[in-house]
């Protein structure tokens, strides 16, 4: 039986959404849009968990009879961006937008949710439970951590997961999915150069931390060319070099900052490893010292075959087989990723096809996606169900 929204329901998620794009809050600060969250869901009559976090909702839709159970996840939260997009309902907050359309992944899943409760109320044939997950802090990286540490997936004996982002690189109407890498690992580093400071004209007296900054910064890159293979992919960014007070002197230290992206979790140990190699090795060439520290932040995004395999098949009976291809990689970093760390799930892609890509202060997404995501959504949950009961 295919799930559809109502007229209804449809309009009343898409002026949801433009409240939520009116009033962004940032990481860890969702407090009316978790507020927004729980009365929608009240209003839907849908049953709402006891668990504790500060920011976020975890909801529940249980079929007629007890049996396996899914995850459908969403994130809530804003950026630190202010908004350029001149829209009539644009963010009222200076400096906050949703500029990564967390906004409308909360009304697609709040759409599925009222979805699951109408098929669970109409159809006996509705066997296990899918919960529903409003992540708080996916910007920050900390907040699937944060959902998971509160012991629900093992009270619901969740058996996987299901999540989506809006894509404005992929056309309108069009679902991305694919199983293995979909998106990047984010690793961090600070690498702080300690030379020796003295005379811009006497530099044979001291060790310039610039120039071995700069070759560093350079090197690196040949690392990504040379260490890794050509099929593989990896970003290496240096976003911040800081080094000295005056035209005239040789610093004492400099210090780069930046990001490391992979796409396979064994390129991920091998860019770490040569990457802190070549840092140290480069500074002794030059009678320098490094200090790397090297943090890792997220895990690749990793689909799991099973489970894609049924966003596949749920998303050609949504849209159809002509409109769904296989997802493009990016090396943007999600924690959906530290979900995969513990269960199987599938991320997809939702064609929302506008002209200004993520965080960007013009970006914005196509609405009219809301009811297509929320019924797949739906039916993956469903489709999973069946096929693990
Ligand atoms: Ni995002």
């Amino acid at each position: 039986m295919a799930v559809t929204l109502t007229s209804t329901l449809t309009e009343e998620l898409t002026l949801f959404r433009r409240t939520l794009h009116q009033h962004p809050e940032l990481s860890l600060e969702e407090y009316e849009t978790t507020r927004r969250i729980r009365a929608f869901l009240d209003k839907h009559g849908i049953e709402q968990l006891d668990y504790p976090l500060e920011t976020g909702v975890l909801a529940v839709v249980r079929g007629k009879q007890p049996g396996p159970c899914v995850a459908v996840r969403a994130d809530i939260d804003a950026l630190p961006i202010h908004e350029e997009t001149g829209l009539p309902y644009a963010s009222q907050v200076a400096g906050k937008m949703h500029a990564c359309g967390h906004d409308f992944h909360t009304a697609c899943a709040l759409g599925a949710a009222v979805l699951a409760k109408t098929v669970a109320d109409s159809d006996a044939s509705f066997v296990g439970s899918i919960l529903f997950v409003f992540q708080p802090a996916e910007e920050a990286g900390v907040g699937a951590n944060m959902v998971y540490d509160t012991g629900v997936f093992q009270d619901f004996q969740v058996g996987a997961i299901i999540g989506e982002h809006n894509n404005p690189h992929l056309e309108f109407g069009k679902i991305g999915v694919k199983s293995g890498p979909l998106m990047g690992s984010v690793d961090e580093f600070r690498i702080v150069i300690k030379g020796v400071g003295g005379h811009a004209a006497i530099p044979h007296l001291a060790v310039d931390p610039i120039l071995v900054g700069a070759n560093i910064v350079a090197g690196l890159q040949h690392v990504v060319s040379r260490a890794v293979s050509p099929l593989d992919s990896v970003v290496v960014t240096v976003g911040q070099f800081n080094a000295g007070t005056a035209r005239n002197v040789i610093p004492p230290h400099a210090v780069l900052e930046g990001t490391v992206r992979c796409l396979q979790p064994e390129v991920q140990d091998l860019v770490e490893r040569r990457f802190t190699e070549f840092v140290h090795d480069t500074a002794k060439a030059y009678g320098a010292k490094a200090e790397v520290e090297y943090e890792r932040q997220l895990p690749v995004v990793v689909n799991d075959e099973a489970v894609a395999s049924v966003v596949w098949d749920s998303a050609v009976k949504v849209v159809g087989a002509d409109n769904v291809v296989v997802a493009t990689p990016t090396l943007g970093g999600e924690d959906f990723a530290q979900y995969q760390q513990h269960l199987p799930g599938c991320f997809f892609w939702v064609g929302t096809g506008k002209r200004y890509g993520w965080h960007h202060p013009s970006f914005d997404v196509d609405e009219r996606m809301i009811s297509t995501t929320s019924q797949l959504f739906v039916e993956a949950a469903l489709e999973w169900l069946r096929r693990n009961a």
